[in-house]
C-alpha cells in the first residue's frame, strides 16, 4: 500500500455556536484517486473538505498530506503546503473585475512566479481547459461551465497533487456536467492529480468515482468502492440515496398493498440486482424453465458504474416453486432483496 495521499484521523468539528458539524471521522485517500463524499445538505460534507485543507480548523483530530502533518504546521509552512492543494466551488469564486488571464495570473503572482514564467503558465493552463479564446474575456462573458473551467485552471496553476472540488458541477445543466467531469478525469488521469469530489449528486459519484464516503449527521456512516456503494449499499442513509438516484421507490399504491410476511396465496415483490457478466446472462428465463416460475417486472433500469454495467429489476415472483426459484437466484450471486408479499392474481 503507497502512503496515503490524505489521511484524515479522528476529526472533529464543533461550530463557535456549539453544533457538531463533524464527529469523529477517520478515513485516506490513495494517490491518484477519484475519491467522492456524499451526503444530504447539511450533513457537513463542505465542513469537512474545509478542514481538509485548514480552511476550517477542526476541532480535534490530524489532517495529514502525505506525511506531513498539516494541523501542526506553522502558518508560512501552512500557506505553502496549501498551494498544494487546488479548490473549486459551486459558484466558481472568480473576481469579476479580473479577465480570465488575470484570475488565473493571481494565483500564480501570490506564489511569487516570475512575471514571464507566470503568463507562459497561465497560457498552458487555458488550453488544458480548452479556453485559449477567451483569454481576456471577463466572468461575465461567459458560460457557467466555462467559468468553472477558469476556476479549475486557475486551481491548478501552482501544480497541485490535489484538487479538492466541493459540488463544482452543481450549478450546471446535465451536459455541461458531463464535460466538467469527463475533464476532471483527464487531469486525474494525464496529470495524476488526487481528486476529492463533494457531492450530493449520486450521478457525479457513479460516473468518476472509484471509491466514495457517505456522510450522515456529520458521521462517517459508509466508505466503499463505487460499485459496492451502488449494488450493496450498507447503510440506510446510502440506501436512500441509491434507491432516489436510480428513481426505483416503489410507487405508493403498490407500497400500500405489500405486507411483511407471506400469506395463502401471496407472491414475493423483489428487487434483484445483476452486476457485469450477470447483466447478460438469462436468468430470469431460466427460473421459468427451471421452476415454471413468472416473473411479472414492474420496474428496470441498465446503468454504468464507472465501466460496469448494473441491472436492477423489481418483480413478482409466481408460482409454486418461487422460494426454490429464490435460491436459485441467490446460489448463482444475484443479489436479492424480497421488499414484501403482495396477493397474488
Ligand atoms: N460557520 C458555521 N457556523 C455554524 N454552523 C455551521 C457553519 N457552517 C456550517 N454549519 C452547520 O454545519 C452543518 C454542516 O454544514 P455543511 O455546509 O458542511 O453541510 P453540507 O453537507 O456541505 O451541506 P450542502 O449539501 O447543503 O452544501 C449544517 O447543519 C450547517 O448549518
Ligand atoms: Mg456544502
Amino acid at each position: 500500500m503507497p502512503h496515503p495521499m490524505i489521511s484524515i484521523q479522528n476529526l472533529s468539528k464543533a461550530y463557535p455556536s456549539g453544533f457538531k458539524a463533524l464527529d469523529t471521522i477517520s478515513f485516506s485517500i490513495q494517490p491518484g484517486e477519484i475519491f467522492g463524499i456524499i451526503g444530504r445538505s447539511g450533513a457537513g460534507k463542505s465542513t469537512l473538505v474545509r478542514c481538509m485543507n485548514l480552511l476550517e480548523r477542526p476541532s480535534a483530530g490530524k489532517v495529514l498530506i502525505g506525511k506531513q502533518e498539516l494541523t501542526a504546521l506553522s502558518n508560512a509552512d501552512l500557506f505553502k503546503a496549501r498551494q498544494k492543494i487546488g479548490m473549486i466551488f459551486q459558484h466558481f469564486n472568480l473576481l469579476s473585475s479580473r479577465t480570465v488571464l488575470e484570475n488565473i495570473l493571481l494565483s500564480l503572482e501570490i506564489a511569487n512566479w516570475p512575471k514571464k514564467q507566470a503568463k507562459q503558465r497561465a497560457l498552458e493552463l487555458l488550453s488544458l481547459v480548452q479556453l485559449a479564446d477567451k483569454t481576456h474575456n471577463y466572468p461575465y462573458q461567459l458560460s457557467g461551465g466555462e467559468k468553472q473551467r477558469v476556476a479549475i485552471a486557475r486551481a491548478l496553476a501552482n501544480h497541485p497533487d490535489i484538487l479538492l472540488c466541493d459540488e463544482a458541477t452543481s450549478a450546471l445543466d446535465p451536459e455541461t456536467t458531463v464535460s466538467i467531469l469527463n475533464l476532471l478525469k483527464e487531469i486525474n488521469q494525464k496529470l495524476g492529480i488526487t481528486l476529492v469530489l463533494i457531492t450530493h449528486e449520486m450521478d457525479v459519484i457513479k460516473n468518476i468515482a472509484h471509491r466514495a464516503a457517505v456522510l450522515e449527521k456529520g458521521k462517517l456512516v459508509e466508505l466503499a468502492k463505487t460499485i459496492d456503494i451502488f449494488t450493496r449499499p450498507q447503510a440506510t442513509a446510502t440506501q436512500e440515496l441509491i434507491r432516489a438516484s436510480l428513481h426505483l421507490e416503489l410507487p405508493a399504491p403498490l407500497k400500500n398493498k405489500l405486507f411483511k410476511s407471506p400469506a395463502s396465496g401471496s407472491v414475493p415483490l423483489l428487487r434483484l440486482c445483476f452486476v457485469g457478466d450477470q447483466v447478460d446472462q438469462p436468468i430470469l428465463s431460466e427460473i421459468s424453465k427451471t421452476f415454471g416460475v413468472k416473473a411479472n417486472i414492474l420496474q428496470a433500469t441498465l446503468q454504468w458504474i464507472g465501466e460496469i454495467p448494473m441491472g436492477v429489476t423489481i418483480c413478482e415472483l409466481l408460482g409454486e416453486k418461487s422460494s426454490e426459484a429464490l435460491s436459485y437466484l441467490r446460489e448463482n450471486n444475484i443479489q436479492v432483496e424480497v421488499l414484501g408479499y403482495v396477493s397474488g392474481h
